[in-house]
């Protein structure tokens, strides 16, 4: 039987990240191909909840509700087990991606050749650098026309802002595609365009072997010669530690939907990519061998089924051996709970486990004790960090249009902003509720759980922010003056921390210029 430290070694849990259409579905289901977690293409459905930002979000819902099965796929792949944790694509859910974020050991993100770096490859890549996390670049779609693998290469430096070094290196473009020759592995792969089976592979002992001549022509392998010698002068020799420490991202080259480039990917992934890294709580940092069990929630997923208001918890185990039907405490509330049917995900087959080790993420059946960011532990008191939130992007206000229901409409508020749908503000000076989000449907979303779970009525009154600022400040009397002087614009989050509402991008760079010793943070850990 193994051992706990083989468990964890032999974990990989990451999250494919792209911006919408750049393949990351097509390279999820590839990757659960090779790990015979599926068997064909196409099997994979949940992730289309996204292009249009005005599609029916009832429609999304719906969609969102089967990406539960697939809110974590785990597999086997030789020795290693692997956890691919889904983050949705659409725009507006862009929180939950970033808190499934906080879950991950490493990131592969997806670009695509032809759009190259894109806005919310951008984005997704700065909470990465918040936490270090390491990044392996796939650039896709080489089947098709596109830019140079040079250019593209210094665009997603510059961009974003990381150091790069291909490991692979595509052979021709778009209908002149040919292959992807290894730099990891020093073998070369023929691109024979199939979307089911996996290419072949010709064995060569270098760049230099008469072999890569007979199989692209001496045009093209002499092109792959001179591109070779200049990635070798230009980029240093592949080294594994800045890649762990989050500074070096390896790119590889291929077409997902084809197949291609993706097993190397794979192989080299599982070689290189880091086993559960030691988690950071605010006591103590918490290392994965350790004895006993500790988890954060992350996500937490709510039934939209109005009988039965449960909702699925997803915990990443962080340290010692998760149990089932152990007791463990609830470190926020101090409560003692046991969990009878913790669930997983192997193979897209949901079942009952009964034990998980750090990397897996297990889903543990609820009716709203958690919050995401709590933290469960065998009795120790420690609280792991959670990922900041961010200023939310649109603001309403929001007014109960039943009185004879304001418990319930108070309760749905503090429900769903438990698990993380929005942001609630609440402004000092007059005491109205103020609702932040990312996106337009989160308002369509709440409102309709809002009566549909809990009887509760609701409107939105438009309110014209810029974006919301914690503040804080060394000198509490330059505090106090400020909170004086913006008295209406002062709101509180649900943790009590001090919010200054800017109306406009104008408005916030005059406090700063008037209130030079006020710090101003968008976002909430500082
Ligand atoms: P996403 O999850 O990042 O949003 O992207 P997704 O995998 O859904 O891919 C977006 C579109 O790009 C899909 O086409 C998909 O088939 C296509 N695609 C993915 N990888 C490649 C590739 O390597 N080469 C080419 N040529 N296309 C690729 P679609 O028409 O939007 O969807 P579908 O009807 O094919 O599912």
């Amino acid at each position: 039987m193994a051992t706990i430290n083989q468990e964890i070694e032999r974990r990989r849990t990451f999250a494919i990240i792209s911006h919408p259409d750049a393949g990351k579905t097509t390279l999820t289901e590839k990757l659960l191909l090779f790990g015979g977690a599926i068997h064909i293409a196409g099997a994979v459905k949940s992730n289309k909840i996204k292009k249009t930002a005005t599609s029916d979000w009832m429609e999304i819902e719906k969609q969102r509700g089967i990406s539960v099965a697939t809110s974590v796929m785990g597999f086997n792949y030789g020795d290693y087990k692997i956890n691919i944790l889904d983050t949705p694509g659409h725009q507006d859910f862009a929180e939950d991606t970033y808190r499934t974020l906080t879950a991950v050991d490493s990131v592969i993100i997806v670009v695509d050749v032809a759009k190259g770096v894109e806005m919310q490859t951008r984005k997704l890549m700065e909470v990465c650098r918040m936490r270090n996390t390491p990044v392996i670049i796939f650039v896709n779609k080489l089947d098709r026309e596109g830019r140079d693998p040079f250019e593209i290469l210094d665009e997603l430096e510059a961009e974003l802002k990381i150091a790069v070094r291909p490991l692979s290196w595509p052979i021709g473009i778009g209908a002149k595609f040919k292959g992807v020759y290894n730099i990891y592995e020093n073998t070369l792969d023929l691109f024979q365009p199939d979307k089911q089976k996996v290419s072949e592979r010709v064995e060569i002992d270098d760049v230099n072997d008469p072999r890569v001549d007979a199989a692209v022509g001496e045009a093209d392998a002499t092109r792959l010669r001179d591109d070779l010698e200049l990635i070798e002068g230009v980029y240093p020799e592949f080294d594994v530690t800045p890649y762990l420490q989050g500074k070096l991202a390896p790119v590889f080259f291929g077409s997902a939907l084809n197949t291609f480039g993706v097993k190397e990917l794979l192989d080299c992934f599982v070689k290189i990519a880091p086993s559960p890294r030691p988690v950071e709580t605010e006591e103590r940092t918490v290392r994965p061998e350790e004895e006993k069990f500790s988890g954060f929630v992350f996500k937490i997923h709510a039934n939209m089924d109005p009988n039965h208001r449960s909702c699925i918890a997803f915990v990443k185990v962080c340290s010692g051996r998760f149990e089932r039907n152990s007791p463990y405490k609830q470190v926020r509330s101090g409560k003692v709970m046991k969990f009878s049917a913790p669930t997983a995900f192997m193979a897209q087959k949901k079942s009952i486990v009964d034990e998980a080790y750090p990397g897996d993420i297990v889903g543990l059946p609820d009716t709203g004790n958690f919050k995401i960011g709590d933290t469960l532990t065998e009795g120790e008191d420690i609280h792991f960090k959670g990922l900041p939130s961010f200023s939310p992007e649109m603001f309403k206000y929001i007014e109960n249009t039943d009185p004879m229901k304001s418990k319930q409409l108070e309760k749905g508020i503090q429900q769903l902003m438990d698990e993380g749908v929005a942001q609630l503000f609440v402004n000092q000076f007059n005491g109205r509720k103020i609702i932040g989000t990312v996106g337009q449907l989160q308002f369509e979303v709440i409102q309709y759980r809002l009566l549909h779970e809990y009887g509760a009525q609701c409107r939105w009154e438009p309110i014209s922010l810029y974006k919301a600022c914690w503040i804080e400040s060394d000198d509490s009397d330059a505090l106090a003056a400020f909170k004086k002087r913006k008295h209406q614009f002062m709101a509180v989050d649900r943790e009590g921390r001090d919010v200054f509402l800017a109306d406009s991008n104008y408005v916030l760079q005059m406090a700063q210029n008037d209130f030079p010793k006020i710090r101003f943070h968008f976002s909430s850990e500082f």
